[in-house]
């Protein structure tokens, strides 16, 4: 993909892949997007497909995927128990990342929620590079904390630090001596740190944090759902793996870990989750949870044709070839909008691309949930779904007050395979116009709170008129343009 250099010098991501299925799009004008969005109390989660131009909302369970994948899911073997399907999948895992035990689950926050009531015990604490929503509520749930040990840089949303999801190795110690060891449940890392806008740690500095569990006997458990992308960028950043294969760099991180939880609605492109270990103590603990709440052990609750396209996905994602279009799409989107001065988190990293919406519209106070207002006027200027992923994701402190969150980020997720460089043009086209238009973008405040993961079906309102006049202003700039 990246070899392929244009005569004329021009920079540009080239697919490697052809389109063989398509699934048609409307792009409804700028006053039916006004209702929409009304009627989905501006929450991206809430809008319909129909009204949607461009789906940016995630890359979970949406990426394309490959004739290979859907070729597979015709030969499957539908047995409850013992289905060869499951035995497939599982000898593909034991391959790539030399483990013994699959524990299948539904998808990945149902690992989580198997590893939290397993591990975390009232009092426990987790350390880990960076949280995740779904990872900190499975832990709280149980009476748990979590303490994050990024590094500073991680934090900051400019830089040219390649590997913004490290572990700063001090923090890490001295959260360990704060509770003692005994109070850590376990150490977690999280390949293409998601919140954090999908950057990912060096194999350098897992290395580190490995030591670290072995002096203080701790378990390490890596969440791999964004492993592809985090391969990727260890291959092309970390100069001591430029001449390992993608496999070898894999077969490394898993030698390092005790357990590796992954979603496969990223890791795998189909749609599932898995726990992979190759202690037998650590299978033994967690197995009975499985037929409990998942489904029984040899399915886990998911649909055997989508076990068969993991199992190629897998073998897929050892390919250089095939995990480098979503870096480079991304790293295309975010060095055009960069250069424009947009406020976007740099160094590009996996998922998407993510705009800091504190930079972008400063204006708005962090109460009133600036990511989350900038993902409604997105899909007001272009019909384009994004993600907030800021305070509107985070959970209220216990006295009831707003936990601020590090960032206000919203994540225009590029599914891989999935979008074509037009349409990626256009979506930098719009951010574009809202850039120029920041003035005109407003808060949002709720009408319509849930108690946990308030994001997913929270409801809320702008807190002026400010919309109208963004799509009036929209009107004058772009005469009758949908
Ligand atoms: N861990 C990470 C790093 C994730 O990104 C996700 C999901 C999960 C765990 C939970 O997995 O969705 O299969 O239950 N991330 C999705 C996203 C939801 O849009 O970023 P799941």
């Amino acid at each position: 993909m990246s070899s392929a250099k244009m005569f004329t010098g021009e920079e540009i991501p080239l697919e490697m892949h052809k389109v063989r299925i398509v699934q048609k799009l409307r792009l409804v004008p700028i006053e039916d997007r006004l209702k929409a969005i009304a009627q989905a109390g501006n929450n991206t989660f809430l809008l319909q497909s129909r009204d949607v131009f461009l789906d940016m909302l995630t890359d979970s369970g949406v990426n394309a995927m490959s004739d290979h994948q859907l070729a597979s899911m015709i030969t499957v073997d539908d047995a409850y128990a013992g289905s060869a399907t499951f035995t497939r999948l599982s000898d593909k895992l034991t391959e790539i990342f030399g483990t013994k035990y699959f524990l299948p689950a539904h998808q990945g926050r149902a690992c989580e929620h198997i590893l939290a009531k397993t591990y975390v015990t009232a009092g426990s604490v987790v350390p880990m590079n960076f949280h995740f929503t779904t990872t900190k509520v499975h832990i709280t749930l149980c009476g748990g904390s979590v303490e994050e040990v990024i590094i500073e840089e991680g934090l900051k949303s400019k830089s040219t630090c390649p590997f913004k999801g490290d572990t700063d190795i001090a923090k890490l110690r001295a959260v360990i001596e704060k509770h003692g060891p005994q109070k850590i449940a376990f150490v977690r890392l999280e390949s293409g740190t998601n919140l954090v806008g999908g950057q990912p740690f060096c194999l350098q500095n897992m290395k580190e944090v490995r030591k670290v569990c072995d002096e203080y006997r701790l378990m390490l458990v890596l969440d791999a759902s964004l492993l592809q992308d985090n391969l990727y960028f260890i291959k092309t950043r970390e100069a001591r793996c430029k001449n390992k294969t993608i496999r070898e760099i894999t077969r490394e991180i898993a030698d390092l870990c005790d357990i590796i939880y992954f979603s496969a609605r990223k890791l795998g492109a189909a749609r599932g989750g898995g726990i992979i270990t190759n202690s037998e103590k650590a299978y033994r603990a967690m197995r009975d949870l499985v037929p409990l709440y998942e489904g029984f052990l040899t399915y886990g609750g998911m649909s055997v044709r989508e076990m068969e396209a993991m199992a190629v996905g897998l073998e897929e994602t050892m390919d250089e070839e095939i995990i480098n279009q979503g870096p480079q799409f991304i790293e295309y989107m975010v060095n055009k909008l960069d250069r424009k001065g947009i406020p976007v988190v740099t160094p590009a990293g996996g998922l998407g691309c993510h705009l800091d919406a504190k930079a972008f519209i400063p204006h708005v106070p962090q109460v009133e949930y600036p990511a989350g207002a900038l993902a409604a006027a997105m899909y007001i200027a272009g019909a384009v779904r994004g993600m907030e992923r800021g305070t509107l994701s985070e959970e209220r402190n216990p006295d009831g007050s707003e936990h601020l969150s590090e960032f206000e980020l919203l994540r225009l997720a590029l599914p891989r395979r999935v979008f074509t460089l037009s349409q990626v043009k256009y979506a930098i086209d719009r951010i574009t116009w809202l850039y120029e238009n920041r003035a005109l973008i407003g808060g949002l405040k709720f009408i319509e709170e849930p108690a946990v993961l308030r994001f997913f079906m929270g409801r809320l309102a702008p807190v002026s008129e400010w919309q109208t006049k963004l799509a009036a202003k929209f009107r004058t700039d772009l005469g009758n343009s949908l």
